[in-house]
């Protein structure tokens, strides 16, 4: 059975304190009852007190990026070790953002699965096309690429540590979002890849979140889709009632 999942990417948002005073809002009003799992991501700087305040509750703590290496003369990086020393077990690899801004390429995004899986570590995959690629009727082509160069080289063990979060890139802070149907069509699409490759059991029990621009307002029909397993929140991860809406919305 794969699990509903709705994860919050705060960017490069909030400081110490503010990160502080949005966890406690989420403890406050995040249902505890439920089988979603929740998953936030702060900056690096306040992973350390997120794990520290989270420790008691259902939330569990990503880090945005990571190092693909073990260690070394990377200044400003962040390795695996070094997550996992402060409690962090999750991490996002491929956003978007990291992909256009800071030039990570499928090759460089691969390295990172690996360094993650290989201490253990859950990764929530992203990737998604641009405008251009849909416009030219190309999506499928630019998704399949990127799952087959960038995560398809894992042993079949490796996926019970894999998040799939399908993000098209015209979507993401644009207030422009897919609708629950091309959503849709994108995960079965996304779903029978895994499944073409890994088999049918992986491919049903590998949960596909859904990112961009997901809103209070649209959550609860993107989530109805049956292969939309969650989502992965930008801007709504920010403002705790629109988060807990999100997650009451699947
Ligand atoms: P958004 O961001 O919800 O603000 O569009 C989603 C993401 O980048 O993960």
């Amino acid at each position: 059975m794969r699990s509903k999942i709705v994860a919050g990417n705060w960017k490069m948002n909030k400081n110490s304190e503010e990160t502080e005073d949005l966890i406690n809002e989420l403890i406050d009003k995040l249902p505890t009852d439920g089988n979603t799992k929740i998953i936030i991501a702060p900056t690096f700087i306040n992973l350390a007190s997120a794990v520290d305040h989270t420790e008691f509750t259902n939330i569990r703590v990503a880090a945005q990026n990571m190092h693909q290496a073990e260690n070394g003369a990377y200044t400003g990086e962040i390795s695996a070790d070094m997550l996992k020393s402060i409690g962090v077990n999750t991490v996002i690899l491929g956003h978007s953002e990291r992909r256009s801004i800071f030039h990570e390429t499928d090759a460089v995004i691969s390295f990172k699965v690996d360094t993650a899986l290989k201490h253990d570590m859950t990764v929530i995959f992203c990737f998604g096309e641009e405008l251009k690629d849909r416009q030219n009727k190309q999506h499928f082509n630019i998704v399949e690429n990127q799952l087959r160069d960038g995560l398809f080289h894992i042993d079949k063990s490796a996926w019970a540590n894999i998040i799939l979060a399908y993000e098209p890139v015209w979507a993401i802070g644009t207030g422009e979002t897919a609708s629950p149907e091309q959503a849709q069509e994108m995960h079965e699409f996304i779903r029978e890849t895994v499944r073409k490759v890994f088999g049918s059991d992986i491919a049903e029990d590998v949960s596909i979140l859904y990112g961009g621009s997901v809103k209070p307002d649209n959550a609860a029909a993107i989530f109805s889709k049956p292969d939309i397993d969650g989502g992965l929140i930008g801007g709504a991860a920010l403002k705790a009632d629109d988060f807990v809406a999100i997650v009451n919305g699947i």
